[in-house]
This record gives structure tokens, C-alpha cells and sequence, in this order.
């Protein structure tokens, strides 16, 4: 920048003002980003939802998806159809969930049942089993 005669020095105090502003503006900015994060971090951990760290030990294993198509044909078909994509009961491998398509909530339907007419396995499948069905489910999601 070109100093012009008597705007010179009003110039460069102009200059060292802008200066102080800006470093005023970041630290405010770093001070916002440093506030959000730690508040977003607080946030998430509160609203993860029950059972977030419920994981399927059978996920994407191709021997129990196989043995869990054997489960389903023999105790799904009836209502959920051959390809689980529903009779009278819903659609297994869209993407929408009544209850829930979390591990946890899938798990938590197919053991205790749901109002609406699912019954509950847990007297007839084991809690292995009920993963392996879960596990085929999965397999056929559109998604
Ligand atoms: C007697 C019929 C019947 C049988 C057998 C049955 N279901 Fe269901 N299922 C239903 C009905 C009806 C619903 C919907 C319940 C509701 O809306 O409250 C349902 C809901 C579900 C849901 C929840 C879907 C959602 O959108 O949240 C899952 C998961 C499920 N069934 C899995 C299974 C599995 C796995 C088996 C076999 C072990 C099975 N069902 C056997 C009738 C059945």
C-alpha cells in the first residue's frame, strides 16, 4: 500500500488498529469454535441412544446369515414373507423401522415382541440365533 502524504500517519495507526481487531476477532472465533465443540461433544454423548454400544456378533458373517435364513424361513416366512419384504407383517429390509433399527431395538423386538402382533422368541430361539436372523435381515436391506 501507497502512503499518501498527511493521510500517512493516520494510515498506519489505521493499519495497527485493524490489526488489533483482527486478532481480537480470532481469538473470539477460536474461543466460539473451542465452546461449540466441547458443548456438541457433551451433547452427543447424552443423547446417544440406549443401547448404542449393542453390536451384533454375527454381522456380515456369511455361515450365520445362512443359518439365520434357515430361522427365518422356518419362523419369519409366515408373516414377514419368504424375502422378508412383508405380509401381514412389515417389510424387514426397507429402510423405515416402527420400533427401531438400531442392533439394540431390533434385537429388543425380536426377543420380547411388539404389540402390534410380533411375538416374542426369546422361549423358542436362543439370543445367538435371534442375532443370526438378525444378521440375514440385514443382508437383504435395500439400503
Ligand atoms: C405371527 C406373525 C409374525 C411372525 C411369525 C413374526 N413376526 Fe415379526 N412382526 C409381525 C408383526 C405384525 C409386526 C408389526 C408389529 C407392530 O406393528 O407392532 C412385526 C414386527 C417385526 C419387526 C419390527 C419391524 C419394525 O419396523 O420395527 C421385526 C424386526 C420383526 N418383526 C422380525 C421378526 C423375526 C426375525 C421373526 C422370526 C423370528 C418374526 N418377526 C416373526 C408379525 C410376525
Amino acid at each position: 500500500m501507497s502512503c499518501k502524504r498527511i493521510f500517512c500517519s493516520r494510515g498506519i495507526q489505521r493499519k495497527a488498529a485493524g490489526r488489533m481487531l483482527l486478532l481480537a476477532a480470532g481469538v473470539l472465533v477460536m474461543s466460539f469454535v473451542l465452546a461449540a465443540w466441547s458443548f456438541t461433544g457433551t451433547v452427543s454423548a447424552a443423547e446417544a441412544p440406549a443401547g448404542a454400544g449393542v453390536k451384533n456378533p454375527f454381522a456380515g458373517k456369511p455361515e450365520a446369515i445362512k443359518e439365520g435364513e434357515k430361522i427365518f424361513d422356518a419362523k419369519c416366512a409366515d408373516c414377514h414373507g419368504g424375502d422378508a419384504m412383508g405380509q401381514s407383517g412389515p417389510d424387514l429390509t426397507d429402510d423405515k423401522w416402527i420400533y427401531g433399527g438400531s442392533d439394540a431395538e431390533v434385537l429388543e423386538t425380536v426377543t420380547n415382541g411388539r404389540k402390534g402382533g410380533m411375538p416374542s422368541w426369546k422361549s423358542e430361539l436362543g439370543k445367538d440365533d435371534i442375532w443370526k436372523v438378525i444378521a440375514y435381515i440385514r443382508s437383504l436391506s435395500k439400503k
